[in-house]
């Protein structure tokens, strides 16, 4: 797990960071604040250089959304979802991890 202060946070401003090793992306919406795989399930680009569109990321590099809320690829050219990690909130402090398997 990663801690991050949620005021350092500025909404359409994602951010890159590690979360037991793997990439990441925070992006805050409002007083919402999602993680969801740094990665682009097309090629190889990182989400967090790309723009925050209501509850969407856009890759910079093809242009695909994925849903910061999901994971799910929204438009072409991505198809796969990525994976998203659970973002806690206590007061300022964010705690971000990898979501438990559902069995
Ligand atoms: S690498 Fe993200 S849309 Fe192509």
């Amino acid at each position: 797990m990663t801690q991050i202060a949620f005021d350092s946070l500025l909404p359409g401003k994602p951010v890159a960071l590690e979360v037991d090793g793997k990439p990441v992306c925070i992006a805050r919406v409002g007083d919402e604040v999602f993680a969801i795989s740094n990665i682009c399930s097309h090629s190889y680009a990182e989400l967090s250089d790309g723009e925050v569109k209501g509850f969407a990321i856009e890759c910079w590099l093809h242009g695909a959304d994925f849903d910061l809320r999901t994971g799910e690829a929204l438009t072409l050219p991505a198809t796969e979802a990525i994976e998203t990690f659970s973002v806690t909130r206590d007061g300022n402090d964010l705690t971000i991890s990898p979501k438990t398997k559902e069995k």
